[in-house]
């Protein structure tokens, strides 16, 4: 008979006609040769203005303007007075990206004909939804919700607020708080709004505006349509999308070898998965000490980060991220059979444990809107 007790499964639980129940998140069950993905393509893009209104056009891009190696940058100035912050209550889900492929949907039928299923595609998603699941098997301190639905034969995943992360939302302190507005000043100083600018640095800092570029790609046997926002482009206009693209990051000035390893083993990791999915290939990165001054600039190029981790110990490896990812997505697939856009699978996964799931009908989880569901039928 079959011994499965000193074997690792990555899934198990399997009954009759072979659903397993359960996925493994150890990262010796992915430690296996880098899986096929395939160059992401720029399909369209869309912005966000600073009410948050949806268009389909470039119009909230901004180009990267070289700093100095040591710019003296004050990342707390304007918090108090020049600062109108996204309202992080208002949950908005898959809403934007439904809006671009409603009004881009015969671009996107016409490249992917060949397919059986009216996009063409496996699955839709936030680029943010795949970045938590590609560091999955080495988070250890926050779990996820991930929501799915069959629709049109493309399963789309959204994710849901634990309540450990609303309450830790909730309860932000006050120097947390200004913190995560360093982010977004650094962006101002080194940004402007056209290609021939200069960075407004007295502005106005609006966490509603942003620009996001969709992309295209093919993760094993999974094709993937999805959106991730985009900080600046390079100024030169000769450089296609995403390789344009360019991710600002800050992070607190590295002065110790444990902080050195802390960021390589903990910091470079978030950075890797969130600009490696859709093909933006480097990251500038402010580095600033604890008053929020940036003392140092630095280029990250996202082929040499692996390369940079190579010599910690008991690193990180991009292989099992994207595997992980993977066998999530061929999963997922297992579980979502039915096509209806009224049925969730909530997908759930906290660390120390296996990802599980539950099954929802017609609830507070059901995520694709009517005018989605009624405009693509029509
Ligand atoms: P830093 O990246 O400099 O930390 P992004 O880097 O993805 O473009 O995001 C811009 C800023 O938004 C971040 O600046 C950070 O302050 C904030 N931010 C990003 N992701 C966040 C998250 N999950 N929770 C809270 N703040 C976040
Ligand atoms: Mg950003
Ligand atoms: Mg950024």
């Amino acid at each position: 008979g079959d011994c499965y007790a000193h074997k690792r499964v990555r899934s198990g639980g399997e009954t009759f006609p072979s659903v397993p129940r359960f996925l493994s998140t150890q990262r010796q069950l992915y430690e296996r040769s880098f899986p096929v993905y395939k160059q992401p393509v720029e399909v369209g893009f869309f912005s966000l203005d600073s009410e948050r209104n949806f268009f389909n056009d470039s119009r909230q891009l901004r180009y990267y303007v070289e700093p100095g190696k040591s710019p003296n940058f004050s990342l707390r100035d304007g918090y108090h007075d020049r600062f109108i912050k996204r309202d992080e209550g208002v949950k908005e889900g898959l809403d934007h990206m439904l809006r671009w492929i409603l009004e881009n949907r015969t671009k996107l039928q016409s490249k992917n004909s060949a397919s059986s299923c009216a996009l063409g595609v496996d699955f839709v998603t936030w680029r943010g939804h795949l970045t938590k699941l590609l560091t999955t098997p080495y988070e250890t301190q926050e779990g996820w919700l991930l929501a799915a639905s069959k629709f049109g034969g493309t399963i789309y995943i959204s994710e849901v607020e634990t309540e450990a992360a609303r309450v830790n939302r909730e309860s932000r302190t006050e120097r947390h708080k200004e913190m995560m507005y360093w982010g977004f000043k650094f962006e101002q100083y080194i940004c402007a709004d056209d290609m021939n600018g200069v960075p407004d640095q007295g502005g106005v800092v609006n966490t509603n505006e942003a620009f996001c570029t969709v992309v295209q790609t093919r993760l094993s046997d999974h094709k993937l349509l999805f959106s991730g926002e985009v900080d600046c482009r390079d100024k030169d206009p000769r450089i296609p999308a995403p390789a344009c693209y360019i991710e600002l990051k800050t992070s607190a000035e590295i002065c110790t070898p444990k902080q050195r390893s802390n960021f390589h083993r903990y910091k470079l990791l978030k950075w890797w998965a969130q600009s490696f999915l859709p093909g933006v290939p480097q990251i500038i990165a402010g580095f600033r000490d604890q008053d929020g001054i940036v003392v140092a600039v630095e280029t990250f190029h996202i082929s040499n980060i692996s390369q940079l981790i190579k010599n910690e110990y008991n690193c990180w490896k991009p292989t099992v991220c994207m595997n992980f990812c993977s066998d999530f997505l061929s999963f997922v697939k297992s579980v979502v059979k039915e096509d209806n856009p009224r049925l969730v699978h909530l997908f759930e996964w906290e660390p120390h444990r296996d990802v599980m799931f539950s099954v929802h009908r017609d609830t507070q989880y059901t995520f694709l809107p009517d005018w989605y569901v009624n405009s693509m039928e029509s």
